[in-house]
């Protein structure tokens, strides 16, 4: 199972809006005799590519898959049947598939052709890795990851705004590896303007659709000579703002290939922005701030994992903005707390994830 995930990793960037998968084969004397992993363009589940791999050997062996095999016609036919049909013994999958169309009748139908079914093995791997994907199908929005970086001081810039760099090499490579799993990026205006990032996926591997910028600007503010409006006929620009906004100002932007989308309250409706990319098949949204769109997130309860860089430096002065603004919790007792929270080193600094705990209630 350990293989056949670091087989569905392959696909990060390739196979959004569908799940990371892994299959391994192992035949009846216990040698794997075929391996194969899901990437959209390729059509292919990764059962099919093993079991065309297999062949013969198939008969009897053990079918090792990251997630529950799909047993509805879909842009291949079921994995199901065609796992049955090549004789496999015994399915050993960790998961169900959270989509509605696949939920337990994989499963189901394999057992009612006499296919032993064993799952639960790596678990907690298995639906960590797929974790956009199963978010995006339980809750029907995007799955939100909040990335800053901050000083030991909790500051993201200094009183001047000066805020590059916090962190050092080895958090940036880091930040650039995050981005290639995610579908699109977002900021507010404060940072559009302050930062002039370009926010792009730097990490030099390939992706299927390109990352697609997002920025949250109810006055269309952002500047047409900005790197992030500069380059949107190369890398996609979504801006959210307000009806009022400047009809001349948007013009300018959508001729240098932006799209100006007037809706959801200019962006501080965020419920209706992620409803907005989830209706383009935009399964995750790494959110990379600044201080009053990650408090907006959070207070709204719309943030699912954070990753926080802080580096091993005091920038200080009462008018340095820290990291998180919005209202915030009144006592510590409300404070959002973190679960399954990891702590790495990245060089100087460290980085610090988690996932805020939720009243499911
Ligand atoms: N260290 C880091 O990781 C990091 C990351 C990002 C930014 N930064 C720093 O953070 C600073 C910028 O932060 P900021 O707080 O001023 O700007 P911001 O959060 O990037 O943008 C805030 C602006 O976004 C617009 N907006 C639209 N929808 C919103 C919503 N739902 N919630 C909140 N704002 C919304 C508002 O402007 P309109 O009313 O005009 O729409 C608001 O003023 C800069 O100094 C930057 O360098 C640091």
């Amino acid at each position: 199972m350990r293989r056949a995930l670091s087989l569905a990793a392959r696909g990060i960037g390739q196979v959004s809006p569908g799940p990371l998968v892994g299959c391994v084969i192992v035949s009846s004397d216990s040698e794997v005799v075929g391996e194969g992993f899901y990437i959209y363009q390729e059509v292919k589940h990764a059962e099919t590519i093993a079991l065309e791999q297999a062949g013969a050997k198939s008969k009897g062996a053990t079918a090792y898959v990251t997630l529950e095999p799909h047993a509805h016609e879909g842009r291949t036919p079921p994995c199901t049947e065609a796992l049955i049909k090549a004789g496999i013994a015994r399915v050993v999958a960790p998961i169900e598939d959270p989509n509605p169309l696949v939920s337990g009748k994989g499963f189901a139908r394999l057992r009612e052709a006499g296919v032993k079914v064993q799952t639960g093995l790596l678990e907690p791997e298995a639906a960590r890795q797929n974790e956009a994907y199963i978010h995006s199908m339980k809750r029907a929005r995007p799955f939100v990851h909040l990335k800053l970086a901050s000083s030991l001081d909790g500051k993201i810039a200094t009183r001047k705004g000066d805020s590059r760099w916090i962190t050092g090499e080895e958090s940036r490579a880091r930040v650039h590896e995050l981005r290639h799993k995610y579908d699109a990026i977002l900021v507010g205006a404060g940072t559009a303007s302050a930062d002039n990032p370009l926010l792009t996926d730097r990490s030099g591997k390939a992706r299927r659709r390109a990352l697609v910028r997002v920025v949250l600007d109810a006055e269309l503010t952002l500047s047409p000579s900005s790197h992030l409006a500069a380059t949107a006929k190369e890398f996609p620009l979504l801006i959210f703002t307000s009806e009022s906004a400047s009809e001349s100002q948007s013009i300018v932007l959508e001729k240098l290939g932006a799209e100006v989308f007037r809706d959801a309250g200019g962006g501080r409706n965020l419920e209706r922005v992620l409803q907005e990319l989830g209706r383009r098949s935009i399964q995750s949204v790494l959110v990379e701030g600044g201080a009053n769109v990650a408090g907006a997130f959070l207070d709204a309860g719309l943030v699912d994992k954070v990753s926080f860089f802080v580096a091993p430096i005091i920038i200080g002065g009462r008018d340095a903005p820290t990291a998180i603004k919005g209202t915030g919790a009144e006592k510590i007792a409300d404070a959002i707390k973190l679960q399954d929270v990891e702590i790495r080193e990245r060089g100087r600094d460290v980085e610090i994830t988690g996932y805020p705990l939720r009243d499911e209630g």
